[in-house]
């Protein structure tokens, strides 16, 4: 099916993800911004890595929205309120477009975005440096530390660069607040972060005040002002123009199970990642969403950073597994890693190596694990019902397919609410609590595998049987719509299937 047919006369349309992120959200905004007018993102940071790959070329976007590919032919891409914006980050994305001679003359960034300063990156790297087994796993961009400014009512945002004396004033009384917090670590530690590249080198360190104040007033409101300035303007009022009359696309950014309200809790980044998040974040309301597509990686799942996951391939040995190595030591001490593999530690370093399953931000292994259902279940509650397969070729030489279809409890008892959830019970629809899913024992469905090479396919009724069935499997069992299904990576291995 075309993708003219497929959107009719749909004027707003949502990319989200409803499992743990990096899912294919970048290929599929680029896929659909050939339709839309305007790409706007509305959560995330550059703690999002979002591929696009075209043409066998491959493109990372981590603020940028990923419609950017699309300038040159007028497309609006709009940064959101609802992102927290790191000049700095944003400014090295622009800098590789300028080197790959591409356009991004018709860019727009919300003024009201919050800002990331210095310190919210340090104070992110020291608490995860210090944490020991309470570590999440974060990205290192200042996730948490700027969403604790904000709810404090202590944030800048990207307005303030543009008036340097309020931008002091605002800066100073921040930073008061939050150097005193760094008595607290270690000195050495602090300069070694500080001078990181993403942290300018060490621009932002002084010897004896730790933090350089009229630094950042200079860097942010000088340099980072001077680039951006001519980007910065009232977003949300000219999306508020243009819904209902232009065609509007919104890329979410992480995973519904990431949300800071819906998601694993406390495993998961610091703001709303559903389509609620995501309308809100760039100031439109989800009734204004035609048509919300919640994307899926089938038939297997991934993880980065800590935190349950109960169809995890090799449990709790995979865990550390990633947390200690990288690409080229894995694939050096498992170079026979299979996806007929017995072993299930093994099974999940093939499918991480044959589906490239290493962060686009940070490189890290991302944890894999067997399609949830029960997740699915909980996940198109909030997102709705439409969803999108994606990477479904990764899985071409499996003999076996598994799907957890349910879960059974394996912990103590536990009140959750009204609820007293006790061994041996059986769960349909995931709870997202993280003492629960920690707990989940999942029980699945094994299909035959397909065996056959599929990106070449273009319409659903030419897709081998056995993938089929596991597809009609899914729709039926989760009450969901398998919208179109993904083959490979690139734009045009896709297929509507309506
Ligand atoms: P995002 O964060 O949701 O945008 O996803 P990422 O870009 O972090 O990770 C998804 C990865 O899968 C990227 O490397 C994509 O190029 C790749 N990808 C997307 N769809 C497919 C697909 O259908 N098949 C394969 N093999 N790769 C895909
Ligand atoms: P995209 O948009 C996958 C994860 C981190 C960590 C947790 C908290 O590419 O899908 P943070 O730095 O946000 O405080 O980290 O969230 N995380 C992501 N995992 N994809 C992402 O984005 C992610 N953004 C954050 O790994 O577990
Ligand atoms: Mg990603």
């Amino acid at each position: 099916m075309k993708l003219n047919i497929f959107l009719d006369e749909k004027k707003t349309v949502a990319i989200v993800c409803n499992q743990w992120g990096d899912t294919g959200k970048g290929k599929f905004v680029d896929y659909f911004a050939k339709w839309a007018d305007i790409i706007a993102r509305g959560t995330g940071e550059a703690n999002a890595g979002h591929t696009i790959i075209l043409n066998n070329k491959k493109y990372v976007f981590h603020l940028v929205p990923s419609g950017i590919l699309y300038d040159s032919l007028g497309k609006i891409n709009v940064v959101g309120r609802g992102v927290a914006f790191d000049p700095r980050a944003f400014i090295e994305e622009l800098n590789i477009l300028d080197k790959e001679n591409m356009t991004y003359n018709n860019l727009k960034i919300s003024l009201n975005a919050k800002l990331i300063l210095p310190c919210h990156i340090l104070f992110d790297r020291l608490k995860e440096s210090n944490a020991g087994a309470n570590k999440i796993g974060t990205t290192g961009r200042g996730i948490g530390p700027i969403y604790v400014d904000h709810y404090d009512r202590k944030g800048l945002t990207v307005n303030d660069m543009l008036n340097k004396s309020l931008f002091e004033k605002k800066l100073k009384k921040n930073i008061t607040e939050n150097l005193s917090l760094l008595k607290n670590y270690d000195k050495e530690m602090i300069k070694t972060i500080l001078m990181h590249s993403h942290l300018e080198n060490g621009a932002f360190y002084n010897e004896e005040t730790i933090l350089d104040i009229p630094q950042i007033i200079n860097y942010y409101t000088e340099n980072y002002a001077d680039k951006l300035r001519k980007y910065i303007c009232d977003a949300e009022e000219f999306l508020r123009e243009n819904v209902h009359k232009k065609k509007i696309l919104l890329e979410g950014a992480q995973g519904l199970l990431l949300s800071v309200d819906h998601g694993s809790y406390p495993y998961v980044t610091s703001c709303d990642t559903t389509i609620s998040g995501l309308t809100k974040g760039v100031g439109l309301s989800e009734k204004d969403v035609d048509l919300n597509l919640g994307i899926v990686k089938a038939f297997y799942m991934t993880r980065v950073g800590q935190g349950p996951f109960p169809t995890e391939m090799g449990g709790e040995l995979s865990d550390k597994h990633c947390s200690s190595n990288t690409k080229d030591t894995e694939r050096a001490t498992y170079p026979n890693a299979s996806l007929n593999s017995e072993d299930e530690l093994q099974l999940g370093i093939a499918v991480r190596y044959i589906g490239q399953e290493y962060g686009a931000t940070t490189g890290r292994p991302r944890r894999t694990g067997w399609l949830d259902l029960p997740l699915l279940r909980r996940a198109t509650i909030t997102n709705g019902p439409d969803i999108i397969l994606t990477k479904v070729d990764v899985l071409n030489d499996a003999k076996k397919i598994k799907l957890c279809t349910e879960y059974e409890y394996n912990g103590d008892n536990y009140y959750y609410g009204d609820k007293l959830i006790k061994k041996g019970d059986k769960i349909k629809i995931a709870i997202v609590d993280s003492l629960i899913l920690g707990r989940c024992k999942p029980i699945y469905k094994e299909f035959p595998g397909w065996l056959s090479e599929i990106k070449n396919i273009k319409e659903y009724k030419d897709l081998p049987q056995n993938l089929k069935n596991i597809v009609e499997y899914i729709e039926k069992d989760c009450n969901v719509n398998v919208r179109i299904i993904s083959v490979g990576a690139e734009r045009d291995e896709t297929i509507i299937k309506g």
